[in-house]
């Protein structure tokens, strides 16, 4: 049936505005009436022959800017199943922020990420599933994960879970987990992935702001040896929150948990009922796919709204050509589900292309010792390896030997993600891991963008720069902005905020129920461009190099989090004032976590134990990887005259260069500061 704008499409959209639902509402919103003039399918090409990209990479990438529409929307049609083929290729303003891609199709994600290959090759491992003891893996092959996602959709819609409709997922990394984000796509559901690692209060305010009507959970999480009481958390999280209305609990370790009559179920006894197949929902290429949040533990929280086609794609195509990958390859991205390289490039990417994608159970790299990830290699003789930096400096400092009494033959990419990868470590991974042959690809990215968009890969040259992301992706065009004039910056060995000119088909298309905001922090920073919060380097080349963020979020250990998340938690001590939280270089996690504090004066509790409390109030409220790495109590903060501390002062002397703190001139009282430096160089002295 042909897709008609002037009737189907807008019943449905009237519908929609109509619905009490704001994401089908928001959705639509923005369609009607803005087709006109695009390219349409019909004059579409056949897509590039990417096969022999190697070779014609740069006619390929210019290729990819001149012409957008016919780049993506030929290899839209060629690698992604469509129920109804788009008719116009992209609607995309710059100047408002305003993206959206292949208009008119109708597609479903689940389908292509199972159906197409458990009907190909149904006998083919789509997940494996390192569990926390090494050596302990479960295979679950792409006609079984057809059947398990199909229970599950069927469950949550037994559940009353319906198009539209929010569904929060704080799991371990598992495959009923994976499972579950693909049923709410099969269903038109919403996921919005929780990292299994926040507090209550992390994930209440997450699921408040998205709505969420179910919550799907686990017993408990096993990680390193240890049991994490998840259950618990999530209970404490919905305590009292009308909107809840049913906990799906998978059992993963059996602990005892308790069950609140009405609203808890186990997810694993609801699906022993439940029908193997569902048909898939027919979406629309800019329905909603997933809200993933960035930060935001009290205030609001930044939930970007990723949609299913434009995401699907590019996951699929950048995931292939980064790191090399065909179907059927045993394939490793370490990374959580809870983030968006877990989204990416555990889930939809490789399972777009059909791989066998490994979750990996224990999240950290040295459990039960250093050798884990490359016994791992051995073991499931995985080609490709995607890491972050702050695992690779972990495992630096052993022996050489755990990596090296592993056969390592196989692998052929290493990735790196999250932060700067250092030239040192950049090196170790090439060297000794990578046995100075694999490519090692330093990706940025952000969830923001949804995929992979500054890399060394594919490029014609082989030649790879240390610690240096280097190039663009297809459709994507960096450009550094003076963060002074706000002009372009224009030749080679200049350094400047990093923006996009072209932003590619995966990129977040709102801040999900605040698209002021999305239009504020990302487009009207500077006018026509998007705007990462990154700031980079051209070098004589002309290849990137990252140099850390602008604003006040941090990078600890590659996750991302804001100082006024930590902060808020902060003044929940009773004993605490007032708190000012800043990122300084850590050598293992790239960055750690500096609380300057300041606490009552008639405080009866020592030092210690006020640090103690906090480490402990932060782990509850927002997440064990949020706990300050270094506290320092203090009689008062530097603040500018409306009281905003002056975060960018802490940040000088939490790296120890306070003798850069640059114009203190709009600070209320500048007298505070001395005594600051002083404190911290007597507490933590410089290493020699
Ligand atoms: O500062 C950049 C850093 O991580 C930020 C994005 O964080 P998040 O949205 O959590 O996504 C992380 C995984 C894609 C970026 O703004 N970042 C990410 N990759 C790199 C990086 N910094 C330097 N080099 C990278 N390769």
């Amino acid at each position: 049936m042909m897709f008609s704008r002037s009737s189907s499409r807008f019943f449905q959209c009237a519908r929609a505005n109509s619905s009490r639902n704001p994401l089908q509402r928001q959705q639509c919103n923005t369609h009607i009436g803005q087709w006109r003039d695009r390219v349409s399918v019909s004059d579409l090409k056949p897509a590039p022959r990417l096969a022999s990209v190697s070779s014609n990479w740069k006619e390929l990438h210019a290729e990819s800017l001149r012409d957008p529409e016919q780049f993506f929307g030929s290899l839209a049609l060629e690698r992604l199943k469509w129920q109804e083929k788009f008719q116009v290729v992209r609607n995309v303003d710059m100047n408002k922020g305003h993206l959206e891609w292949f208009l008119g199709g109708k597609l479903n994600v689940s389908e292509n990420c199972v159906d197409r290959h458990a009907n190909s090759h149904p006998d083919r491992p789509a997940l494996v599933w390192e569990k926390d003891e090494p050596g302990d893996t479960e295979i679950v092959t792409y006609q079984q994960l057809l059947e398990m996602v199909c229970k599950i959709a069927n469950v949550l819609k037994e559940f009353n879970v319906h198009r539209g409709d929010v569904v929060a997922i704080y799991m371990p990394v598992s495959p009923m987990a994976v499972a579950t984000m693909l049923a709410c796509a099969r269903i038109g559901a919403v996921h919005s992935v929780i990292f299994a690692g926040f507090g209550a209060d992390s994930i209440r305010s997450r699921i408040t702001d998205a709505g969420a009507k179910v919550v799907v959970t686990a017993d408990q999480g096993v990680r390193a040896g240890k049991t994490i009481n998840l259950k618990q958390t999530v209970d404490r999280a919905v305590d009292g929150l009308s909107l809840i209305e049913t906990v799906l609990v998978m059992q993963r370790t059996k602990a005892d948990v308790p069950m609140k009559h009405g609203r808890d179920v186990f997810l694993d006894e609801a699906m022993l009922n439940a029908l193997p197949w569902c048909m898939p929902e027919v979406m629309n290429s800019e329905d909603p796919l997933f809200i993933l949040y960035t930060s935001g533990s009290t205030g609001p929280p930044k939930g970007l709204l990723h949609t299913q086609a434009g995401y699907l794609l590019y996951a699929g195509l950048t995931h292939q050509y980064v790191f090399d990958c065909s179907p059927g390859d045993m394939y490793a991205c370490v990374a959580d589900i809870g983030w968006i390289t877990g989204h990416s490039y555990v889930v939809y990417g490789p399972l777009s292309n059909g791989v066998s994608t490994v979750l990996y159970e224990p999240g950290v790299p040295t459990y039960p010792d250093p050798g884990r990830y490359w016994e791992m290699v051995e073991r499931l003789r995985i080609k490709q390896f995607y890491t972050a930096p702050t695992a690779i400096r972990m495992l630096m400092t052993s022996s050489d030997t755990y990596v090296t009494k592993y056969n390592r033959s196989t692998l052929r990419t290493l990735g790196s993600v999250g932060e700067p990868i250092n030239a040192k470590a950049w090196q170790w991974y090439h060297d000794l891991p990578g046995e100075q042959r694999c490519a090692v690809v330093d990706t940025w990215w952000q969830t923001e963008t949804g995929g992979i968009s500054l890399t060394p890969r594919p490029a014609g040259d082989t030649f790879l720069k240390p610690g240096m992301p280097m190039r663009s992706f297809f459709g994507v065009e960096p450009v550094l902005v003076d963060p002074e004039s706000g002009q372009p910056l224009e030749g080679n060995n200049v350094n400047g905020h990093l923006c996009l000119s072209q932003v590619p088909p995966g990129m977040a298309r709102t801040i999900y129920g605040s698209h002021q905001k999305y239009q504020d922090t990302y487009w009207n920073v500077h006018p026509g461009l998007y705007f990462s919060g990154d700031e980079a380097r051209r070098d004589s080349d002309g290849h990137y190099e990252m140099m850390g963020r602008v604003d006040d979020v941090m990078n600890p250990k590659g996750h991302r989090l804001e100082s006024a998340e930590v902060e808020d938690a902060l003044v929940n001590v009773p004993a605490v004032v007032e708190a000012g939280v800043v990122g300084y270089p850590h050598p293992q996690f790239g960055e750690g976590i500096y609380a300057f504090v300041v606490v009552k004066e008639q405080t009866s509790e020592s030092d210690e134990s006020v640090i103690q409390d906090m480490r402990q109030v932060v782990r509850q409220r927002v997440g064990g990887f949020a706990a300050p790495d270094r506290t320092l109590i203090v009689k008062a903060l530097p603040k500018v005259r409306s009281g905003k501390i002056m975060r960018r002062v802490l940040r000088k002397i939490a790296a120890d260069i306070s003798g850069e703190v640059g114009d203190t001139s709009t600070c209320a009282d500048s007298s505070v500061i001395d005594p600051i430096i002083e404190l911290h160089e007597k507490k933590f002295p410089k290493s020699k």
